[in-house]
């Protein structure tokens, strides 16, 4: 989009825009000239012409199936899920569990193997993990793999690392059930939520492991949309605050 374009640009006829963000639209549009308009407007609703972790949003409601915590939005440290059950050892929230178990299942029928890893983190947790990666990375490099305290979907109960045939999760890619999670967890309510190709928006390098809970309808929805980012699904498709 040239300048010129971008002056005449009506971004209130886009269904999510915010009257507050207008001028943000604008500056965000010069600096981004390949993105469309409504591109633009579902970027910087999300923060995205924001540097992450200078720009804190408190989260009110931490229960919401449809929570985004990344490095924008970050849950009170107080904050835990009311419905945590244990499966395979570790805490997730009870939707999560059933989804999970059937997952798991569905794997081992087809000839996968697939098992929880790490699921619930309380903030401690969060916090210990953290600083162990920092014992041995600076911080810019930990911020691209492990979430600040506050900052984690693990915190949820909403996400779960999972690990294939080879144990530990972060081995999954050397495994056949890497093509297998992402090919198929969809049916079961996940997502993969840190992909490769959306590494500016997240902040987060890949992680293959990572599975995020959004219920089966939505991660049906977003996968025939073919849309990598949660941000950016529920900005365009969930988001009923600018309706
Ligand atoms: N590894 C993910 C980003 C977390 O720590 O929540
Ligand atoms: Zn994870």
């Amino acid at each position: 989009m040239s300048e010129k374009e971008n002056m005449a640009t009506d971004y209130s006829k886009i269904g999510f825009f915010m009257s507050e963000n207008e001028e943000r639209y604008a500056r965000y549009a010069v600096a981004n000239s390949e993105m469309d308009a409504e591109e633009i407007v579902w970027r910087v609703n999300n923060n995205l012409d924001k540097e992450k972790y200078q720009f804190d949003i408190q989260i009110s409601d931490g229960d919401d199936l449809y929570v985004i915590v990344n490095k924008f939005f970050k849950l009170p440290a107080e904050y835990s899920p009311s419905d945590l059950v244990e499966v395979d050892e570790r805490r997730m929230r009870k939707a999560v569990a059933k989804a999970y178990v059937k997952m798991r299942d569905a794997a081992q029928k087809e000839g996968f193997s697939i098992r929880v890893t790490s699921a619930y983190r309380s903030i401690e947790e969060q916090e210990r993990l953290y600083n162990k990666f920092l014992l041995n990375d600076p911080m810019e490099v930990v911020d691209e793999t492990c979430a600040r305290p506050c900052y984690s979907e693990h915190h949820t109960g909403l996400a779960i690392d999972v690990e294939g045939s080879i144990p530990g999760g972060r081995n999954i890619s050397k495994t056949p059930e890497a093509a297998w999670v992402k090919e198929n967890c969809y049916r079961f309510g996940f997502i993969l939520r840190y992909l490769p190709e959306i590494v500016d928006i997240t902040g987060y390098a890949s992680e293959p492991w990572h599975l995020r809970y959004i219920g089966v309808q939505a991660s049906t929805d977003m996968k025939e949309k073919n849309i990598k980012s949660f941000e950016e699904y529920k900005e365009r498709f969930l988001n009923t605050k600018h309706a």
